[in-house]
């Protein structure tokens, strides 16, 4: 079995989850339930990052301490997994001691190669980004991009990391490798990036400005910076778990890439010996009304509110439908609404209704076997000869947002393939042969249902698995001979009814 290792970042451990973060956990989990369908040994992993000015400044400003202030938020993430249906098979914390460890080896083993030497820092630093700036990061008028919160200036003596020495091996890395980050013009960016002269990487805090890090193991005069005790968690989780290193994908966010994830993360790596990970997936943003969802600009919108009203599935469902992975999304209560309304209760809800009240009410709730096939039927076939694959292929390359496209496409052909069978007026026909195509239809929705249920169900996992009680099936252990049109719910006892996804009458989002 091929093993396929996951990961999300770790959030920040300074405030309650929002939509951006648990869209990534989302995003995450729909790519390792799908590796799972296609039969790899999946290691999901999540956690939160939880040393640095940040979330030293969140703990003290409740005037708490903050391994207890970590404890309360690491508790509130953990809580939200379980509520998003998401999967993962692990959660690291960068507070515990199997991270720590792991770091202070890293750390010592780059000081003893001589990759880190101490020197006098003068720069400035953004708190809400936890990172170095230089004056190229400034905008063109001189102010900091709103992106960098409150910047300050420091002065101190502190341990460098020789990232210049290894920006051209990057560069080369990069060529050589077009595919490391998803999507591709993302990678050029890094290239971009990669243009300017790379500055050696701070990666201590004195002890008198930050007390809430990991000491370094040379000098307990200093802490680690965040980010060089943070990009670790991927490798610290799974040391003790062999065949897992190197990972398949790190899934972050865009504005994580440049520098900390497609720079200090592969040169870390490398100068260590340490193989690197096959890719990085990176998605956009969500945002309201054009500007960015976070925890510091207070436009964050809760996830569970909308799992609350309308269930995991339907968040999940909307949030891979709506976003295109690498581009940005503005969330709307009226598109969540939509796409709720007209794709889920309407067009796939109506099928699952439709094909239980048929079957229960033209033929006692057993469903007929096919009694051969006409053109309708044959239109309908032919139609899920290119849905399937297309799919599968598009699933392959991320691209759930289409995938699901399709796939409601095919719901829609399904629902219109039924108004034209009519069965509510095959059903008052003795005729033979207008019997035999009652049950041609109906085995037909039927089996057109089951096969758009398992394409879904990485995405709505809770109702894929509800439809498949209700319709008596429960599936085989090889999803892809699941996507195969077929008789095997022939005879199958279907229930009455499943509500799925009501009509939230005059309801409202958040
Ligand atoms: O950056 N839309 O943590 P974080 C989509 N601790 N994704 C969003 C988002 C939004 N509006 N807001 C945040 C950190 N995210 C570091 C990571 S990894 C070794 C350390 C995403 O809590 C963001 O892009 O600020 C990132 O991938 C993740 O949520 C955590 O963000
Ligand atoms: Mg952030």
């Amino acid at each position: 079995m091929k093993s396929f290792y996951i990961t999300t970042a770790i959030d920040y451990a300074n405030g309650s989850p929002h939509l951006g973060h648990a869209y990534e956990k989302v995003l995450t989990d729909v790519i390792a339930r799908f590796r799972r369908q296609m039969g790899d040994r999946v290691h999901f992993l999540t956690g939160t990052d939880e040393h640095g000015q940040k979330v030293q400044a969140s703990a003290r400003a409740r005037d708490i301490p903050p391994q207890q202030y970590c404890d309360a938020v690491a508790a509130e993430f953990q809580a939200m997994l379980p509520k998003l249906g998401i999967t993962n098979d692990d959660f690291i914390r960068t507070t515990e001691e199997r991270h720590k460890r792991v770091v202070c080896r890293l750390l010592q083993q780059l000081f003893d190669q001589g990759e880190i030497y101490r020197a006098e820092y003068q720069g400035f630093y953004s708190t809400r980004q936890e990172q170095f700036l230089q004056n190229k990061d400034r905008n063109p008028d001189g102010t900091w991009p709103e992106i960098f919160g409150e910047v300050t200036e420091i002065t101190e003596s502190n341990y460098f990391f020789r990232l210049r020495k290894y920006q051209d091996w990057l560069i080369e890395f990069l060529t050589q490798n077009e595919n490391f980050v998803f999507p591709r013009y993302r990678q050029t960016q890094v290239l971009e990036f990669l243009k300017e002269p790379l500055n050696d990487l701070c990666i201590s805090r004195p002890r008198e400005r930050l007390e809430w890090g990991i000491p370094l193991p040379f000098d307990g005069q200093f802490v680690t910076y965040v980010w060089f005790d943070a990009l670790v968690n991927y490798y610290s989780a799974v040391v003790d778990r062999p065949g897992l290193w190197p990972a398949s994908y790190h899934v972050i966010g865009k504005d994580i890439l440049v520098p900390p994830h497609a720079v200090y993360w592969p040169i870390m790596l490398r100068a260590a010996g340490i193989p690197l990970p096959a890719g990085i997936i990176v998605h956009g943003w969500w945002t309201q009304r054009g500007s960015k969802m976070s925890k510091s600009t207070g436009n964050a919108l809760n996830p569970l509110e909308l799992v609350d009203q309308f269930g995991a599935d339907a968040f999940r469902y909307f949030l891979i439908r709506e976003m295109n992975v690498g581009q940005d999304s503005d969330f709307t209560a009226d598109q969540f609404l939509v796409r709720y309304n007209s794709e889920l209760a309407n067009n796939f809800g109506n099928l699952v209704n439709r094909t239980l009240n048929m079957t229960t009410r033209f033929a006692g709730g057993v469903l007929p076997a096919a009694a051969g096939s006409e053109e309708p039927e044959r239109e309908l076939h032919a139609l899920w000869a290119r849905t399937a694959p297309e799919c599968v292929a598009l699933c392959e390359g991320f691209q759930f947002h289409t995938a699901i496209e399709r796939t409601m496409a095919f719901v829609t052909a399904t629902n219109a393939y039924i108004e034209k069978r009519a069965p509510w007026k095959l059903g008052k026909s003795a005729d033979p042969q207008e019997r035999a195509r009652l049950h041609t239809s109906l085995a037909t929705m039927a089996e057109a249902l089951r096969l758009a249920v398992a394409l879904l169900q990485h995405v709505t996992p809770a109702s894929s698995a509800k439809i498949n009680a209700v319709l008596g099936y429960s599936p085989g252990p090889i999803w892809r001979d699941e996507l195969v049109w077929s008789n095997r719910l022939d005879g199958a006892k279907v229930a009455e009814a499943l509500v799925l996804f009501p009509r939230p009458a005059a309801a409202k989002p958040a």
